[in-house]
């Protein structure tokens, strides 16, 4: 398969008759525990994976995007350099880049028109955040290319509002990874203060990513719907986020909230704790006790925080039984279809691949596609 970098070099020079000047690059993620506690001020796990968006550039004399999406048909839209900016009726891949370029403007900085070739490879609708990959490229791109030096971490803000404008109120996990991952480690990110430890991928372990390929979507209702929850049960429980939470403080309240909304909170404030262990267990390669906190995790999702789906919970099953249960493994991602990823030795992959080729067609009517990664280092800017 060849490189996304060079087919996005290839088609810059196809559709505009010129070479590229400038070469972009960024990651999607995999979350390895941590999940819906980033809007909620808590920690996450993510690292960054071996899929990503490129963008071919050259700086155009205009003050207009020119854009060619080469995987979405070779899709094409442009638009102005503006803070006024509109959000494309249909093309969501678009108004990604138009999020971008307007956040950028609002913030102060000047900047003119470029064309762009983009392509990725990222699955779509796979909880492996190809939109955060996109946002992350095209803001580096952008700031490299015109002299703006917009830090790594404010790019991922940047691209963080980008998808409020478009309709996701998400948290700051995915932009992050994308912006600053680092080769061979997963992040311990603490989402309030933005502080970053790269913890290293145990020796002799692998991450393998299992697409459910039920797509997954987040821009839209239940993601949403999950932040006012958890927005609602801080309200009640007195504190800022959730973060501030502990199980004592939230059982003291239990009367105060309906059942959902407890529920809610405790995935949330149990998580928090659980990405804490599972940061000492990678720290030690303890291999069975991050088993033990990513199931948890995934039960918590599936009980209290009810964003697995059949397909998704039938997909871990498959590979605990596989692994004897010992197999590190849970839903990663937003939710409602999507990805699970699993922590394994890499002599449990092939009967772990086996086990899902003859299950889980039968229970998903579909088939799974199995990604196997290493931490990867984040975004990325050359000067052709
Ligand atoms: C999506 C969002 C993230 C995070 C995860 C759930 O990927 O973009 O901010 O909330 O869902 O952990």
């Amino acid at each position: 398969m060849t490189d996304v970098r060079v087919k996005a070099e290839q088609a810059f020079k196809a559709h505009f008759g010129a070479n590229p000047e400038f070469l972009s690059y960024a990651p999607g993620r995999v979350n390895l525990i941590g999940e819906h506690t980033d809007y909620n001020d808590g920690f996450v796990m993510p690292c960054a994976i071996g899929f990503g968006t490129a963008i071919a550039a050259r700086k155009n004399g205009t003050d207009t995007m020119r854009v060619l999406a080469v995987d979405i048909d070779g899709d094409t839209d442009s638009f102005k350099v503006t803070s006024d900016m509109d959000r494309h009726p249909d093309k969501t891949w678009s108004n990604y880049l138009r999020g971008v370029t307007k956040l950028i403007c609002d913030k102060g900085y000047k900047f003119e028109g470029l064309d762009l070739a983009i392509c990725g490879d990222v699955p779509l609708g796979a909880g492996l955040s190809s939109s955060a990959s996109l946002e992350v490229s095209f803001g580096n791109l952008v700031s490299q290319a015109f002299g703006l030096n917009i830090d790594l971490q404010d790019i991922a803000l940047i691209g963080q509002a980008a998808e409020a404008f478009i309709g996701c109120k998400c948290g700051i996990m995915d932009q992050t990874i994308s912006a600053c991952g680092k080769d061979g480690c997963a992040l311990r990110l603490d989402c309030r203060s933005l502080e970053k430890v790269h913890v290293k991928v145990p020796a002799g372990l692998e991450v393998l990513i299992v697409n459910s390929n039920v797509k997954h979507a987040l821009v839209g209702g239940e993601y949403n719907e999950r932040r006012e929850q958890c927005e609602n049960a801080a309200k009640i429980l007195g504190v800022k986020a959730l973060r501030d939470a502990t199980m004592d403080m939230l059982n003291a309240k239990k009367d105060a909230m309906d059942d959902v909304t407890y529920r809610r909170a405790r995935h949330v404030i149990t998580e928090d704790d659980r990405v804490l262990a599972a940061v000492s267990a990678f720290e030690k390669g303890d291999l069975d006790e991050l088993a033990k906190l990513m199931y948890a995790s995934h039960c918590s999702m599936r009980d209290d925080f009810e964003i697995t789906i059949p397909e998704i919970d039938g997909l871990v099953e498959i590979i605990r039984e596989a692994t004897d249960g010992k197999g590190a493994v849970r839903m990663t991602g937003g939710g409602f279809g999507g990805s699970v990823v699993a922590v394994l030795p890499p002599s449990d992959v092939e009967k772990v691949k086996a086990a899902i080729d003859a299950k889980y067609e039968k229970i998903a009517g579909r088939k799974a596609t199995i990604i196997e990664t290493k931490a990867c280092d984040g975004a990325v800017f050359t000067t052709l």
